[in-house]
């Protein structure tokens, strides 16, 4: 007699999900590669049944969307919560299904916790066409005392694939997204970040796989929190073999009190699965963003190229050198031009003015409409630097409100950047920042804000001494979404320190993200595959830095950063002034070479290729239509082998013919190589998408940092 009666199956483009329940909370009996459309249900739950282990409690049932203590999970608990003030403690409890509200392609299972005064609502989504899944859970405060929650996951992820490995999405500033890839152990795994902001060091997501799987074949599953402020990832290997993996905000002591009728709901987890490598999961990722996620304001306009002042001026701005400097950007095809930092009254370098949300007269003495202006006359929008969340002490804002920071009592504020942290909750805050961005948008027809924020959150407290990161976290979104209300036409970068708030829910709000601080293409093309799990080219700030970087210290030639930079959301980061001409027309030629192909990578099938010698990192997109695909090649250090690998080009249409073309053949190409008589080097050559998927191309020999590019187009299509 099976212990669960009820059933219900969502089906998305090739993954199924099944839940299984009788009176408890439901559980994932299958989350994995669709079934056949006629499985029978009732045989599935029949065949998941597991056995009773000795010496263990007298039911072993598998971990459900929220386990409880209260119903024997002696793992770690989805919700840890209490009532202070009441003789019902509520720590711990049961929950029952109480109501299913099933949706075409979702259902929210309502479950109650009478004696605790708990309603809680679990809701999942699989999206049909994206095949991702969404999973969030809703509690509400039912009882007439206010219970404080430290904990409430996410709905648990639980798979019954058990898989052995998961990748940790690490970092630091100048390198983001690293990945380890490590083993799941038995016992609690626990990433947390209490930074204040998405972070560099802790991206809220993760893949579990096997040690089998790679970018093309094999089981994973990609699970990502959009969420921008504190969290908490728990993985669990238990003595069961079971895996349960919870999402949540991270709450400090405190912060996650709920005064009775009121609700807590947990941010956006994002599930996919993938039965063929971790490519296809990207995909996935990749799809439901530009589906779900990202709102441009005009949907099919081309991301445009952007010359962005910071490294070219730094805090020195003349109206001669931006005008030199926009000309410069104009020549070379930018199609935006954003002022960076040093812009405000009395900003001068970086311990003064933030908060003083005014053009500096000294260096603006008309304001910022002339540089605006002529910006427009070139053909480019205007785009400016702000960092709203943040304030100096040294400076009128702080002057007259040194009330309106984070802190806590008396103890001595720490700055970062000489920076401290305004609370934009107080609606005070939030209203001069309003005032000031709307003042500064309208009247200078702003096109593109960088919206920076550059310090992590220490002794976040707000007036009355109360936690408050989880606040802060809404208070942010509330403040872009009033901007985006009142500015439909506005696009805004999410810049912190580079890459320190990259995540979905960040990005309903902006449009694309300042990946990293680190201009180093060497470093750029590590962090930007990690970027790539999760998000796809066109919302990848990707500019083609200086000839010398400053977080590196590394001088690189301007064809291996033009290429590095390319297939993102392109764009220029350095003094074109003062750039050589040769150097001016690399980037020129890949500037346009960016603008023919952008296209692709903005709205194709992404890949990673990866052989057997890491020092060799490949990105590639296919057109939605298959008629063509561009492949960027980059040899970050010396080659580990003096013959390259042959590399496999995947996604192709498997019966069409493709021209294979080498784009550039450079002088260190052919230093590299004394002779190589591939056809790719010459004139390239036809070959079927099946061949070019099994088969591959062989490469000439890279010198380190060079890179290739190569063009493939179906001959269908040649006119
Ligand atoms: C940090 C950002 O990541 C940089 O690109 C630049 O905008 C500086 N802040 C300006 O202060």
């Amino acid at each position: 007699m099976p212990t669960l009666t009820k059933t219900l199956r969502l089906d998305g483009a090739a993954t199924s999900l099944v839940f299984a329940w009788s009176s408890g909370v439901p559980i994932a009996v299958y989350h994995g590669k669709k079934l056949p459309a006629d499985i029978d249900l009732d045989v599935l739950v029949a065949i998941s049944e597991r056995p009773l282990p000795q010496a263990t409690l007298d039911d072993n049932a598998a971990i459900s969307l929220h386990p409880e203590i209260g119903r024997g999970f002696l793992g770690h608990p989805a919700l840890i919560a209490h009532r202070p003030s009441s003789t019902a403690p509520g720590w711990a409890g049961q929950f029952t299904v109480s109501r299913q509200e099933i949706r075409e392609s979702g259902v929210t299972f309502g479950m109650i916790d009478a004696d605790r005064g708990l309603l809680l609502d679990l809701n999942v989504e699989l999206d049909p066409e994206t095949d991702v899944a969404t999973f969030s859970s809703s509690l509400l405060n039912d009882g007439d005392t206010p219970i404080v929650v430290d904990w409430l996951s996410t709905p648990v992820i639980a798979p019954p694939q058990q898989f052995s490995q998961y990748l940790a999405f690490h970092g630091r500033w100048c390198a983001e997204f690293a990945i380890e890839r490590q083993s799941i152990q038995l016992g609690l795994t626990k990433r947390e970040n209490r930074r204040g902001r998405t972070s560099h060091e802790a991206f809220p997501g993760t893949i579990l796989l096997n040690a089998m799987t790679d970018e093309e074949t094999g089981q994973c599953l990609g699970l990502h929190l959009g969420w921008s402020g504190n969290h908490r990832m728990v993985l669990e290997r238990l003595t069961t073999g079971d895996v349960q993996l919870q999402m949540g905000v991270l709450l400090f002591s405190g912060e996650g009190t709920l005064p009775p009728g009121e609700r807590m709901t947990t941010p956006t987890l994002y599930v996919a699965h993938s039965d063929n490598g971790m490519n296809a999961l990207s995909q996935k990722f990749h799809a439901h963003v530009r589906k779900h996620i990202i709102r441009f304001p005009v949907p099919d306009k081309p991301r445009p190229v952007t010359v962005n002042t910071w490294e070219a001026i730094y805090f020195d701005h003349k109206h001669e050198r931006l005008t030199a400097l926009a000309d410069a950007a104009a020549d070379i095809g930018a199609e935006r031009f954003v002022l960076d930092d040093g812009w405000f009254r009395g900003r001068n370098d970086d311990t003064s003015s933030l908060g003083d949300w005014y053009p500096d007269p000294g260096k603006y003495p008309d304001g910022l409409q002339p540089i605006a202006d002529y910006v427009r006359s070139l053909g480019m929008e205007f785009g400016l630097w702000v960092e709203p969340e943040m304030v100096n002490q040294q400076s009128e804002l702080f002057q007259n409100h040194p009330d309106w920071v984070l802190g806590l009592g008396n103890y001595p504020r720490l700055t970062g950047r000489n920076q401290l942290v305004l609370d934009i909750a107080n609606p005070n805050v939030s209203e001069y920042l309003f005032e000031r961005l709307s003042e500064l948008v309208s009247n200078h027809d702003i096109a593109y804000l960088k919206w920076d924020m550059n310090r992590d959150l220490v002794l976040p407290g707000d007036s009355s001494g109360r936690a408050t990161v989880y606040r802060q976290t809404g208070a942010l979104y509330a403040l872009l979404d009033r901007l985006g209300a009142a500015f439909s036409k506005l696009e805004i970068e999410s810049c912190a320190s580079g890459g320190g708030r990259i995540d979905y829910e960040i990005l309903k709000r902006t449009h694309r993200f300042w990946t990293s601080d680190s201009n180093d293409s060497v470093e750029r093309a590590r962090i930007q595959t990690g970027f790539s799990y999760f998000l796809p080219p066109e919302v990848m700030g990707a500019h083609i830095g200086p000839a010398w970087s400053h977080t590196s210290g590394r001088g690189l030639h301007a064809g291996f950063r033009a290429l590095v930079a390319s297939y993102g959301h392109m764009g220029v980061e350095a003094d074109l002034t003062r750039m050589s001409d040769e150097d001016k027309v690399i980037m020129r030629d890949a500037i346009e070479r960016h603008k023919r192909d952008r296209h692709i990578w903005h709205t194709g099938k992404f890949f990673r290729i990866r052989t057997v010698d890491d020092t060799l990192i490949g990105a590639q997109s296919v057109a939605v239509d298959q008629s063509a695909a561009r492949l960027v090649l980059m040899q970050i250090d010396r080659p580990r082998s003096t013959v390259p690998p042959r590399i496999r080009v995947p996604g192709l249409d498997r019966e069409r013919a493709y021209r294979v073309q080498l784009e550039t053949v450079t002088e260190s190409l052919k230093k590299a190589n004394r002779k190589f008589d591939n056809p790719l080097y010459h004139d390239g050559f036809v070959l079927g998408g099946e061949a070019l998927a099994t088969v591959g191309i062989g490469l000439p020999s890279l010198y380190a940092q060079t890179g290739l590019e190569i063009t493939i187009d179906a001959m269908d299509n040649e006119a």
